[in-house]
């Protein structure tokens, strides 16, 4: 059985992925950071189907630290159970903000929680993704078009805007995919973005301000139901030879931004592994029973 780990799957698009997947005879492993929507989302997926392979890990994935914890604990499960192997991991959980907060490491959130722990937690299960020429997808936005990544001041500490902020974040989960890509894709790995389009989804009424709120319980009414980009999701994972695409959207690739450049992904590639204190090692060098699991410390920039 073909293993497979969803963050941010208590609620939401990620929820839907878990579902849809456990339906398909994949073992999920679900990343939360509340234990009760955690319970509430295992019980709803096994109510529905009772075979269902789900298992929910807690993380504040927010948090380098939780991510390394959280990386660890499945590192083990996947040992223990699942011969090493990672076929898929989708880095979906994130966040939107109304004013600017910070990480423990001093980061802005959106840019803590949209990328870097996507990119950390990649880093720390690339062994038996490796192992299994496993595949990386991440949840980026229609919303990443029209914007540049600010590289003399990522966090936006400067001049801040939670719009921008999120915009950037996710035009960072396409760099990022496209980084993997350019590293490990001759390695047996593919990474991809799902643009989930506009869905119905209580993202916006997450810690966030009265105007914020007000203004995503308007938009969302326009937004999908969850299970339509769910079935993306599942388009990726089920298809034995990989697709070539970078960024999709309803199962069928999409036009994405100019600033998707190789020298873009680099720089990013590069800020990310000192923001996260990490460096990816050398695809060749890298074999999962050589891979080092130590964590650098943090270098807040
Ligand atoms: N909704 C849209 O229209 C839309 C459009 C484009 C892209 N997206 C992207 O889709 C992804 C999922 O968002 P969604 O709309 O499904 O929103 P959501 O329902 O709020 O789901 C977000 C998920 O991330 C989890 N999460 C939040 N903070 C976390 C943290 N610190 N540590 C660990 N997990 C955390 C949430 O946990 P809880 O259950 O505890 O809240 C939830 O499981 C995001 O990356 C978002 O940017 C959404």
């Amino acid at each position: 059985m073909k293993t497979v780990v969803i963050t941010g799957a208590s609620s939401g698009i990620g929820l839907e992925v878990a579902r849809i997947l456990t339906r398909k005879g994949f073992n999920v492993l679900g990343i939360g950071r509340s234990e009760i929507n955690c319970n509430r989302a295992e019980e709803k997926i096994l109510s529905e189907n009772p075979d269902a392979k789900i298992t929910y890990f807690l993380a504040d994935l927010m948090q380098q630290r939780e991510v390394i914890r959280v990386a660890e604990e499945i590192t083990l499960y996947l040992n223990q159970k699942s011969n090493g192997e990672l076929y898929a991991l989708i880095n979906n959980a994130g966040c939107v903000r109304s004013w600017y907060m910070t990480t423990e490491e001093g980061y802005e959130q959106q840019f803590a929680l949209n990328h870097l722990a996507g990119f950390l937690l990649t880093y720390k299960l690339l062994p038996a993704l490796i192992k299994a020429h496993g595949r990386v997808i991440m949840t980026g936005s229609e919303s990443h078009k029209g914007i540049k990544v600010h590289w003399d001041d990522v966090m936006l500490r400067c001049r801040y805007n939670p719009l921008t902020a999120y915009k950037q974040s996710k035009l960072c989960n396409i760099l990022f995919a496209k980084g993997l890509n350019d590293r490990y894709a001759a390695h047996g790995i593919r990474a991809y973005v799902v643009d989930p389009g506009l869905v119905k989804t209580d993202i916006g009424n997450k810690e966030t301000g009265f105007l914020v709120n007000l203004i995503w319980t308007l938009r969302k009414m326009h937004g999908v139901p969850p299970e339509v980009p769910a079935n993306t999701y599942a388009f990726l994972c089920k298809q034995e030879t990989p697709p070539d695409g970078l960024y999709y959207y309803l199962c069928k690739e999409k036009d994405y931004s100019r600033q998707i450049t190789r020298e873009n992904a680099d720089r990013l590639f590069e800020l990310s592994e000192r923001l996260c204190g990490i460096k990816y090692e050398s695809p060749v060098c890298l074999r999962p029973e050589q891979h080092s699991s130590k964590h650098e410390g943090v270098m807040v920039k």
